[in-house]
């Protein structure tokens, strides 16, 4: 559920039309409704119950302040996948003992930073990161407690370029090879064991895949504590999917019941690392028509909006809603296309839209997650103004950018040279 709504024949966030709300702060324009974000982040709290757990949000999916903020103010903590993004987190007054780090490349320069603020959990993806993090902590007098980030062999059925789980996979380590990995870790200065993570990939639309993968990871811990370890902590990862295009995947509540039904017993603090399905529907992508485009084989509405705002369709031929934010009737086939001088501009094609014409607004639903947060200025095209809707209020969380902040850091050749 999300709270995009039509209202007196105008499509609204929240309490706010987003004609007035285009009008106000110009396009293409991000729009996020705090009521679905807050609600989703309840509901995934809710999905571990009585459960020790903390839900960390992937902060990737979209990391602006303002939403960051939020969410740490509802309780939740974060998954991140680099320094920036830790920066982020403390900058939106996230609490870093609810942090837990993810990624193949972290770098010495930020476990250093995560090891002063005190994060909760490293999940290591190799022997040599491993070995870094031990030597950083050990010189600044710390233990890092680490979770091995595993892959538990299952097939998520989704996209391969964001399927994670796999043997090929270059995130975390085969489930068979985990364990030498954590004997060194167990006799290692500097280290301190405390968990197993998995992530088996992102935009899951059935619960089968995470069982499977839990079972295989509970077999892992068997292992681990039989051989004295301690481990305290399983992290689940993210990945549970989102309708964009009448998929049906499994709602908080039926995951929640799953992640209980296997892990309540577990003797281990649960940890969830949503990203999309937080955000995914608490954003719209609000875009002008330029201009309407006729040839004797297609019709292309030309939006101000391109693939370097959204980037979805173009690298994963992902589907997005397309509705008009005021519709004038009618059905019409068309291509909905940006200014990008790239074939893969595109945010729809042979889609069924009622009629539009130029300067009409169109929304592109479900652009939360992985929207802005991928966004480029690709072809020069400052990146698009975020705005936070709370009820009748409106928020501006990131200004639109200038364009000569575009080349802010370049400068002209020296003649001399
Ligand atoms: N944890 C880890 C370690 C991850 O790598 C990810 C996402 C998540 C959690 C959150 O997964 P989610 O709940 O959002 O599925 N850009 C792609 C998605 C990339 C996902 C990367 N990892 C897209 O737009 O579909």
């Amino acid at each position: 559920m999300n709270h995009f709504e039509t209202k007196a024949g105008v499509l609204s966030a929240e309490d706010l039309s987003l004609e007035a709300l285009a009008d106000a702060h110009g396009t293409p324009l991000y729009v996020y409704s705090a009521a679905t974000l807050r609600r989703h982040a309840r509901l995934m709290q809710e999905a571990l119950a009585a459960m020790p757990g903390l839900v960390c949000y992937a902060v990737k999916a979209c990391s602006n302040l303002g939403v960051l903020s939020l969410l740490a103010k509802e309780g939740v903590g974060f998954d991140i996948v680099s320094g920036g993004e830790l920066e982020r987190v403390l900058a939106a007054g996230g609490r870093a003992d609810r942090v837990v780090f993810s990624g193949v490349g972290k770098q010495q320069h930020e476990i250093e930073r995560a090891l002063r603020e005190g994060i909760k959990l490293f999940n290591v993806e190799s022997a040599p990161e491993l070995e870094l993090i031990a030597q950083v902590a050990t010189s600044l007098g710390k233990r890092a407690p680490i979770a091995v980030r595993v892959n538990p062999e299952v097939d998520a059925k989704t996209h391969p370029y964001i399927a994670t789980g796999l043997k090929e996979s270059k995130f975390g380590l085969p489930i068979d090879d985990a364990v030498a990995l954590y004997r060194r870790a167990a006799i290692m200065d500097g280290i301190e064991v405390a968990g197993v993570a998995f992530h088996i990939g992102s935009q899951i639309t059935a619960l089968e895949p995470f069982g499977q993968a839990i079972d295989r990871v509970l077999a892992l811990v068997a292992t681990l504590r039989g051989e004295r370890m301690n481990i305290r902590i399983i992290d689940v990862g993210g990945g549970l999917g989102v309708p964009y295009a009448g998929e049906t995947p499994p709602s908080p509540s039926e995951y929640g019941k799953l992640v209980r039904e296997k892990l309540a017993n577990a003797g281990a603090e649960v940890l969830l690392e949503p990203g999309r399905v937080l955000v995914a529907n608490a954003g719209v992508l609000v875009t002008r028509v330029l201009y309407v485009k006729k040839t004797a084989y297609k019709t292309f509405v030309v939006v101000d909006a391109a693939m370097n705002d959204l980037m979805r369709p173009a690298l994963y031929q992902a589907h997005h809603h397309i509705e008009p934010v005021r519709s004038r009737g009618g059905s019409e086939i068309v291509d909905v296309v940006g200014p990008v001088c790239e074939s893969s501009d595109f945010f729809a094609k042979a889609r069924a839209l009622p009629v539009v014409e130029a300067g009409d607004l169109l929304c592109i639903r479900t652009a939360g997650a992985y929207g802005f947060s991928m966004a480029s200025q690709y072809n020069t095209r400052p990146r698009a103004a975020e705005i936070i809707v709370s009820g009748d209020r409106a928020q501006l969380v990131r200004e639109r950018e200038s364009v000569e902040s575009l080349w802010r850091g370049e400068s002209r050749l020296d003649p001399s040279m």
